[in-house]
Formats: structure tokens, C-alpha cells, sequence
């Protein structure tokens, strides 16, 4: 066939011209920085040659600037489109900072919306690669109002399809709200950074002096202020991570999370769990042990890792289907609820229950964390979040309180009165208001101070507080959990407990939204 007529004479001069736009000088630029390029990533991240792009020639809106250049670039900085993922259908974008340092521009941001929109049609998941200088500055009010668009699709599509945030170089300024609204945000060490205000305006205003990595690095927001989920040390580890995650998930709201299959190589029944917990009531454990003894084999994908630790989350599989697991970590602070891992908690539930993922509540929980800092920072209206997310999730639910759960912690860790489906016990449970040395400390002040032997009669006391009252024996036999169970049985039992609620349904009354504590 003659191509060389006029129409495709036009199509293949463009095609030569986005071919060039690219080269082999800006790749370089990228790589030179630890960096890969938008497309790099882009086939990295969907199956081979799925990935279809759109809007790749639009340009630049006219600007009538004085002041910086506006390149004339083909597709102003962002490549935008759709492709398949492990095979099912996923909608992205990614920034492409050799073009006007990824900064958004109005036609830029007009793709993004455009794609934004297309996923919440048809009901899938959306991955934003960011790596970018913000509102392009040349463009003034035009590119604020690009990204007040963007937010308010990203508010839109919340709870209905998964929107994942991987920052992949800078995003400052307001533009670190796009992914702060996304449900996770992946980070990658050492390149990449998140802030409000960069360390310029950190020096003027405060006069304090520090680097982009230590103000706003994927550590910092990782462990410091939880913005990021998840970090790896390169670009191609985060894309591999993120293909995994996704694999947890449903596409929407109204699909339930995909099944793998289960080849049953593990069995129902497990004698390891009988001691996992230390005789000492007092001694720690790594609740990580316990959840890969109950789930399928090296199933668990852990969400926040290093924020919050006190607190565990992130994902498994029972039989091949996806579960939440929230578990206290008696390994740090004991695995008491302070500010950092409520917060954290209730996230992630309520992300569970917005995608249709039951959850599996392993409690260990001595209490809240006391003091000053904690009392003056919030703990109560943060701890609130997680009593407000558990009750008010309409997932499966169920409980196994493997040993402490004292006082408010044990309503919030989805106690049964709470709204908790199934609620069991290891005999090694101690379910009561307080510790006994709490108790003992409170009942009998007394009888203490005037002891001739405080010692000898506290011991003998604690023994007898936990005989009588901390023990999972009288919650059972008053119906306030459902079972005190063998250790060895937790993964038979979970799995019971989760067909039995398989068409669980819950009416919730109309109402515009409940006013979950903030
Ligand atoms: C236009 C921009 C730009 C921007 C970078 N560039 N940011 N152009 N608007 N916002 C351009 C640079 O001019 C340069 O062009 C190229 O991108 C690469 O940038 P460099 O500075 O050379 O790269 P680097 O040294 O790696 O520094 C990257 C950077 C820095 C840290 C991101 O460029 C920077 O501080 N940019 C401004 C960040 C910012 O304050 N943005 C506005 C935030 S306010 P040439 O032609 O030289 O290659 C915001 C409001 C959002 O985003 C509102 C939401 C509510």
C-alpha cells in the first residue's frame, strides 16, 4: 500500500517528531539521577505491549506569558492511558519530569481528569506516577485550577475504585495533595520527596536548615508522618511491590477482591500456635509470627510498616481469598493504641470496608498509651476514629484475642457488642477492665499498705485476679465472646467463621454520612 499521500505523510512526520521528543539526552537525564523514565515505567508496569496511550499529541495551552518558556511538547508532560495489570484492566498516568520538570499545565491536567474519569466508569483501578514540579508556574491561575480538578475526581472516586499514588521524584507544594487524597501512597527512597513547603522556604520563614530528603524523604513519611505506605529502594522494586498489592484487590466497590488459587498445601489445623505466645504474660512476641501461621504461605503484605508499629496491617489470603488483618504488636510499646497506630487502624479498615475485604482482628492490647504528649496531642478523638471505622464497617469481622485485652481496647478491637461478627479467645486471654497489677493496685491499696509483706500479698492477689476475673473463661460462659478456642484450631475456625458470614448484609440507614472524628 502507497502510505506516501498526504494524510499519511502528516501521520508518520508526527509519529517521527513524539518519537524524537523523547531521546536518548532526557532518558539519560532521568537515569543519571537514579530515575526511569515516564515510559520506562509505564512498561514496567502493565503486561506486555497492553498498554494503550491516549491524548500522547496535545500540546500546551497558549499562554500570554512574559515571564518562563512554554515548551512546545507533544502531550505536555504526562502520558496517560490504559492497559492490563496481572491481566485486568488498570488506568494510569504518569509525569514526565524531562518536560517542563513534569509540571502541571492546564492540558495536562485536563488528560489526568480525563483519565481520572474514564476509571470511575468503568470501574478500575488508577495509579498516578508523580514526578513533578507542581502547578507549572508560567500558567498561573489556569494550572491551580488543573489540580482543584484533579482533587475533587480523586474525592469523587474514593470508595469506589482503588486510587494508588507512587511518588517517584518531587511532588511539592499543593500538588502533594493528590496523593494524600489517593488511598495509598507508595515512595521510593532516596529520589523521591513530598512537601508542603521545600526547604527554601523552611530556611526563610524559620530559619532552619534542612535537606529535601530530610524534610519530606520517603523515610521520613514513611516511619515520621505516615503520609507514605510503602517504600522500596528503587523504581523497579516500588513497581513490582505495586503489581503485587494489587493483586489483593478488587477492581471496585461492588466486584469482591480477586481469588487465587489454593493449592492446600497448608493445613487447617496448626499444634505451632499452642506456643507461640511466651508463658511469661508479660514477656513479647512478634504478632507477625502468629498471622503467618494462621494465613496462607507467604501471603501477608504489610501496609504502614514502619508508622505505627505498635499496631500490624496490611493483607493476607485464607484459601486464596483477600483478608484485612489489623493485629496488636506486643513488640513495641507492648502494642498498646497511641495516636500514630488509631489513626493508622482506622484507614485501613475503613478502605477494607469500602472494597468489600473481610477482617481479621488479632488482639494483644494492654490499653491506650498514658500521658501527657498523648492526652494533650489527641489520643481520644484519634482513638475514637478506630471505635468510629470498626463499627461502622459492614465487612465480615471476627476477632481472635490471643492474650490481653483490657479496658477500652477491648471494645475497640472490634468487640462483639462494637458490631464484631465471630469474637474468640486463646485460653491464654485476659479479658478485663484493667492488668492485674492495675487492679490489685486499685482494690486493695489498703490491705497493701498495711501488709506486713506488700510483696508476697500482690503476687498472691494478681494470682488471684487472673484465676477469677482476667481469664477468657467468664466472657465465654456470659456469651460476651463466642468461643475460647485451641490455638491449633484459629485458621479452621477463621475459615468457618468466614463462610458462615460469606452473604453477610447489613441495611444501613439512609443518611448523607456519619461525622467520623477527625
Ligand atoms: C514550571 C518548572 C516547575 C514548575 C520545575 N520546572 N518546576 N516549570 N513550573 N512548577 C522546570 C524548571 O524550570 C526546569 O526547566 C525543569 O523543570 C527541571 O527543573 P530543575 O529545577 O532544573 O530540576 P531539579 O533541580 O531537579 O529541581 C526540581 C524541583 C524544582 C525541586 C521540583 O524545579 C522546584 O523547586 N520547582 C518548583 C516547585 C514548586 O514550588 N512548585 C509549585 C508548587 S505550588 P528547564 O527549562 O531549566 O529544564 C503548587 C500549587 C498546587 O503546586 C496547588 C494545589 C492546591
Amino acid at each position: 500500500m502507497d502510505i506516501s499521500g498526504k494524510p499519511y505523510k502528516a501521520f508518520i512526520e508526527r509519529q517521527e517528531a513524539i518519537k524524537k521528543q523523547y531521546s536518548r539526552k532526557q532518558a539519560e537525564k532521568q537515569h543519571s539521577k537514579g530515575k526511569l523514565t515516564a515510559h520506562e515505567r509505564i512498561s514496567l508496569l502493565f503486561d506486555n505491549g497492553t498498554f494503550e496511550e491516549i491524548d500522547s499529541f496535545v500540546t500546551p495551552a497558549d499562554q500570554p506569558v512574559e515571564f518562563g518558556k512554554v515548551e512546545r511538547s507533544y502531550g505536555d508532560g504526562v502520558i496517560v492511558g490504559h492497559g492490563k495489570v496481572n491481566g485486568r484492566l488498570v488506568f494510569s498516568y504518569a509525569q514526565d519530569f524531562t518536560i517542563m520538570g513534569g509540571s502541571l499545565g492546564i492540558v495536562h491536567a485536563k488528560k489526568i481528569a480525563k483519565i481520572q474519569e474514564m476509571a470511575l466508569k468503568m470501574g478500575s483501578p488508577i495509579i498516578a506516577l508523580i514526578d513533578s514540579g507542581g502547578a507549572r508556574i508560567q500558567e498561573g491561575v489556569a494550572s491551580l485550577s488543573g489540580y482543584a480538578g484533579i482533587f475533587h475526581n480523586i474525592i469523587h472516586s474514593s470508595g469506589i475504585i482503588p486510587q494508588i499514588s507512587v511518588i517517584m521524584g518531587p511532588a511539592a507544594g499543593g500538588a502533594v495533595y493528590s496523593p494524600a487524597l489517593t488511598d495509598f501512597v507508595f515512595m521510593v527512597n532516596h529520589t523521591s520527596y513530598m512537601f508542603v513547603t521545600g526547604p527554601n522556604v523552611v530556611k526563610e520563614v524559620l530559619n532552619e536548615d534542612v535537606t529535601s530528603e530530610g524534610l519530606g524523604g520517603a523515610e521520613v513519611h514513611a516511619r515520621k508522618s505516615g503520609v507514605a505506605h510503602m517504600i522500596y529502594d528503587d523504581e523497579e522494586n516500588t513497581i513490582l511491590a505495586l503489581k503485587k498489592f494489587l493483586s489483593y484487590l478488587p477492581s471496585n466497590n461492588v466486584e469482591n477482591p480477586p481469588v487465587v488459587a489454593d493449592d492446600g498445601s497448608i493445613s487447617d489445623i496448626n499444634e505451632k500456635l499452642r506456643d507461640i505466645i511466651p508463658d511469661d504474660p508479660n514477656k513479647a512476641y512478634d504478632v507477625k509470627d502468629v498471622i503467618s501461621q494462621i494465613v496462607d504461605r507467604n501471603s501477608f503484605f504489610e501496609t504502614s510498616e514502619l508508622f505505627g508499629a505498635s499496631l500490624v496491617t496490611g493483607f493476607a489470603r485464607l484459601r486464596g481469598k483477600t483478608l484485612g488483618v489489623v493485629a496488636n504488636q506486643p513488640k513495641v510499646l507492648a502494642g498498646v493504641l497511641d495516636i500514630d497506630s488509631s489513626t493508622k487502624g482506622a484507614r485501613f479498615i475503613r478502605f477494607c470496608d469500602a472494597f468489600n475485604i473481610p477482617i481479621l482482628t488479632l488482639e494483644d492490647v494492654p490499653g491506650f498509651l498514658p500521658g501527657v504528649d498523648q492526652e494533650h496531642a489527641g489520643i481520644i478523638r484519634h482513638g475514637a476514629k478506630m471505635l468510629f471505622a470498626y463499627s461502622e464497617a459492614t465487612v465480615p469481622k471476627i476477632t481472635v484475642i490471643l492474650r490481653k485485652a483490657y479496658g477500652g481496647a477491648f471494645i475497640v478491637m472490634n468487640s462483639k457488642n462494637l458490631g464484631g461478627d465471630f469474637s474468640f479467645a486463646w485460653p491464654s486471654a485476659e479479658i478485663a477492665v484493667m492488668g492485674p497489677d492495675g487492679a490489685v493496685a486499685i482494690l486493695y491499696r489498703k490491705e497493701l499498705a498495711e501488709s506486713k509483706n506488700p510483696v508476697e500479698l500482690k503476687k498472691e492477689l494478681v494470682k488471684k485476679y487472673r484465676d477469677k476475673i482476667a481469664n477468657p473463661f467468664i466472657a465465654d460462659e456470659s456469651g460476651y465472646i463466642d468461643e475460647v478456642i485451641d490455638p491449633a484450631m484459629t485458621r479452621k475456625k477463621i475459615i468457618s467463621a468466614l463462610n458462615a458470614l460469606n452473604n453477610k448484609w447489613v441495611k444501613v440507614p439512609a443518611r448523607k454520612h456519619g461525622n467520623m472524628p477527625l
